[in-house]
């Protein structure tokens, strides 16, 4: 039995229901005129919904700020938290590299924003993520890469048609964490249905991109960084590794032998230390939950970050809902990782490297980069793995491992493969490496965007 003279009805009707959309849907009614509390700026901003499913009333909510100076040369570029079931909105956006931070009573401008580069769009998906909705609750219960991804392809055409200025800008995809396997998946999924999108490359900051070897490194970066002793790294290269664990822990099924070596991590990490940051002090007023998902095993280790906090109660504010355009459907509040959302989280074992390959064969450039205080998915594993693709596809070295530098200070380290695959630390960076290095990681981007080398020491 063939399904495809229905699908071909679907398809029409698709197209049809799209033509529609388009046709009443101006990016002029999504103008914020202003946020509340926000510094004057001369920047345009825009939010508002994006309906990926007529159907099913399934629409997902975007915050989009125009770049500050010539937004019409700047690239167009995409940023999509982890988690799964973060927001971009309330981390990207209002914690790592938006325009605005938020304080006890209002915003303050963020000198570091990647909207001095390029227009920045940030994008809440899958639906039930922040913002973003299904009017069908039954499909928070089913939501996997595939489902999410094909959503951000539905959400990026739709957006083009209402911001049709941008379609022939340099678009990039950026993102992290679990965005190394929305960026790559939806990169993949545009090169491989030949969308028309200008779509020059990607960028991933401390991203799941291979459960094994992501996990495995987890362990070696709290022995290596003091947080664990000999003794806890022995039971975890002899009884039971950290993916296993984590493998384990995920399904319910734990043996004895992983339950005993995970108890053992707990008692010795202990509850009081930013696993996102090893180095950094924790925000004791609050917890928080970004990227809940990939933190600790059983424990439910949550990150501490203020900021996040006051990001949380500014988009409760109904003024500042009102003036994004937002609203709550089924939801009491608006939360940075979502309650709603039932993941599958069979899919963290799907590796995202081999996609990466296919990427930059594909001509696109590829960066994967890592705030190096991070123990949830430490610079370790992702250096290893970008090595290992490079030799495997036969990318070779084109820029030797070296320092690079933020004015006089190095910055981190960095190797290019083939010039356009690279890798990069962040020195002194946590898994939301612009969030603590804000300096630092704008000029990574800049340097990304513009398809430079990052810069040597500069004795100017
Ligand atoms: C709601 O969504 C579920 C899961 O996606 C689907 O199976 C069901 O048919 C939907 N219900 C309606 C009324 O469309």
């Amino acid at each position: 039995m063939s399904p495809r003279p229905f699908s071909m009805v679907a398809t029409i009707l698709f197209v049809v229901a799209q033509i529609f959309v388009t046709a009443i849907s101006v990016s002029e009614d999504d103008k914020i005129s202003s946020l509340p509390g926000q510094p004057p700026v001369k920047f345009q901003q825009y939010a508002g919904y994006i309906t990926v499913d007529d159907k099913q009333q399934r629409a997902l909510f975007y915050y989009f700020a125009e770049a500050e100076v010539d937004p019409a040369s700047k690239p167009l570029v995409l940023w999509l938290n982890g988690g799964p079931g973060c927001s971009s909105l309330g981390a990207g956006a209002f914690v790592e590299h938006g325009p605005f931070k938020p304080t006890e009573n209002g915003l303050v401008k963020n000198d570091y924003s990647w909207n001095k580069e390029a227009n920045m769009l940030y994008l809440e998906s899958p639906a039930g993520v922040g913002f973003s909705y299904s009017a069908n609750k039954s499909f928070y219960r089913f939501i996997d890469d595939e489902i999410t991804v094909k959503d951000s392809l539905v959400f990026l055409q739709r957006w083009f048609n209402k911001f049709p200025q941008y379609k022939n800008n340099d678009f990039f995809i950026t993102g992290e964490s679990y965005g190394g396997h929305y960026v790559p998946q939806l990169a993949q999924l545009i090169v491989q249905t030949k969308t028309p999108f200008n779509l020059k490359g990607i960028a991933i900051g401390n991203p799941l991109l291979e459960f094994n070897t992501d996990f495995n490194s987890r362990g070696e970066y709290f022995w290596s960084h003091g947080l664990i002793s000999d003794l806890a790294y022995e039971s975890l290269t002899t009884t039971c590794n950290y993916s296993q664990i984590r493998r384990e822990a995920q399904s319910g099924s734990l043996t004895p032998a992983c339950a005993g070596v995970g108890k053992l991590l707990s008692s010795e990490i202990g509850k009081f230390v930013d696993t996102y940051d090893v180095t950094a002090d924790v925000c004791l007023s609050t917890i928080d939950q970004q990227s809940l998902v990939l933190s600790q095993l059983q424990e439910t280790q949550k990150i501490d970050v203020c900021e996040e906090d006051k990001t949380h109660n500014y988009l409760n504010r109904k003024d500042v809902q009102q003036a994004l355009h937002a609203k709550l459907v089924g939801l009491s509040t608006w939360s940075v990782c979502s309650d709603v959302v039932k993941y599958d989280m069979q899919n963290l074992e799907i590796p995202t490297i081999p996609i990466l390959g296919k990427l930059v064969e594909s001509g696109l450039r590829v960066l994967v980069y890592s705030g190096d205080q991070d123990s949830v998915i430490p610079l370790i594993g992702s250096r290893a793995l970008v090595n290992a693709l490079a030799k495997e596809i036969r990318f070779k070295t084109t820029m030797p491992y070296r320092a690079w530098f933020e004015g006089k200070q190095v910055a981190g380290w960095t190797q290019v493969y083939g010039d356009i695959l690279s890798y990069a630390t962040i020195r002194g960076a946590a898994h939301e490496a612009p969030f603590s290095q804000p300096e630092r990681s704008l000029v990574l981007f800049k340097a990304f965007v513009e398809g430079k080398p990052l810069p040597e020491f500069s004795s100017s």
